[in-house]
């Protein structure tokens, strides 16, 4: 699997209806799924949960929790769904998470992510990854990590979704979490250094994608989270400048038009959902607000359609 452009795992926001919109801008990104609880999938139906029929980008699953029997069954279950990876998430700084003993928490018991890991690895038909990050706390980001890694090394983890910073468990929330904590690039770089046989694909503060390419290019790729999500169009270039693709991007109006069929597919509750995706795809456009408006609204879908192209429209005359 070619990791050179991934899209992060982001609780409400990367849910099938985002990933399918993300696969008709990108066709070649890696995507991935929320984090879904272990528990979640094996409780409840998995249907709900799993279900990727709709995107052809290889996409990865990412779980959490912290239960090896829990996070094996899980496993069994996605052998079942289309998806090519499965991510146990090592890196969720939210209070709910760790009360829930998952998460980045996890990273200060290395025997315990082992055991969930070689659970997962034993019934998995497919690879097994982790997203983790720098440290928690006042963990020692070097010796410290250098070992967490080495230990998940031993068990045969070949591929680690790095966030460059480290997570402040006590008075941060998880937004202060992706912000307050300073990045540190080269910490990567030195653990791709330390431990070339990895895939190591790095996280945090990408927001310019070709220089992205340029700067991580020792790397085994890059993840976007809040960049792909808030100027979701940026994706129209990933396939140029990350895997050589020389195939023309959809229009942004072919886009509307196939998410407008996608829409008509789903119940009242996954449309709106949908809608909530699409609402920055508009962004730095003429109209951009009247865009949302509409997509807020409670006009016909074919109406909200057209008046979305008739924008779409008059922007691309203005511009020529
Ligand atoms: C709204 C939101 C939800 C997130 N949910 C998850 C999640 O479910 N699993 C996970 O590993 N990281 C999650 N993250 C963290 C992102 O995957 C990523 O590590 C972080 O946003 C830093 O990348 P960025 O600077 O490119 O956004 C979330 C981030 C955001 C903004």
């Amino acid at each position: 699997m070619d990791r050179s452009f991934c899209i992060a795992p982001m609780m409400r926001r990367t849910d099938r209806h985002f990933r399918y919109l993300s696969g008709l801008l990108s066709k070649k990104g890696i995507l991935f799924t929320e984090m879904i609880h272990a528990n979640a999938i094996n409780r409840n139906e998995p249907e709900r949960f799993l279900n990727n029929s709709d995107i052809s980008n290889a996409t990865v699953l990412q779980v959490g929790g912290s239960c090896p029997k829990e996070l094996k069954k899980a496993t069994l279950i996605a052998n079942e769904y289309n998806y090519s990876e499965i991510n146990l998430n090592l890196g969720c700084p939210s209070s709910k998470v760790q009360s829930g003993n998952f998460g980045a928490v996890l990273m200060k018991d290395v025997n315990l992510v082992k055991n969930c890991l070689s659970e997962m690895m034993k019934v998995s038909l497919k690879e097994v990854s982790v997203k983790i990050r720098l440290g928690v706390d006042d963990s020692d980001i070097n010796k410290g990590l250098d070992y967490f890694i080495e230990e998940l090394t031993k068990i045969g983890v070949n591929t680690f979704y790095v966030h460059a910073r480290i997570a402040l468990l006590k008075g941060l929330d998880p937004k202060e979490n992706r912000t307050i904590p300073p990045l540190n690039y080269e910490r990567v770089f030195q653990i791709k250094k330390d431990f070339k046989h990895l895939n190591v694909i790095i996280n945090g503060g990408i927001e310019d994608f070709k220089m992205a390419k340029d700067k991580f290019q020792k790397l085994d790729g890059i993840m976007v989270g809040r960049a792909a999500y808030d100027l979701p169009f940026k994706l129209f270039d990933v396939d140029r400048i990350f895997y050589n693709s020389t195939e023309p991007n959809n229009s942004l109006i072919s886009v509307i038009d196939q998410m407008f069929e996608y829409i008509d597919t789903l119940d009242f509750k996954d449309e709106i959902k949908t809608k909530f995706h699409m609402l920055n795809l508009f962004k730095g456009l003429k109209n951009a607000k009247k865009s949302r408006l509409l997509l807020l609204s409670n006009e016909k879908n074919d109406k909200i359609k057209s008046e979305l192209k008739n924008i779409l429209l008059a922007n691309e005359n203005q511009a020529a």
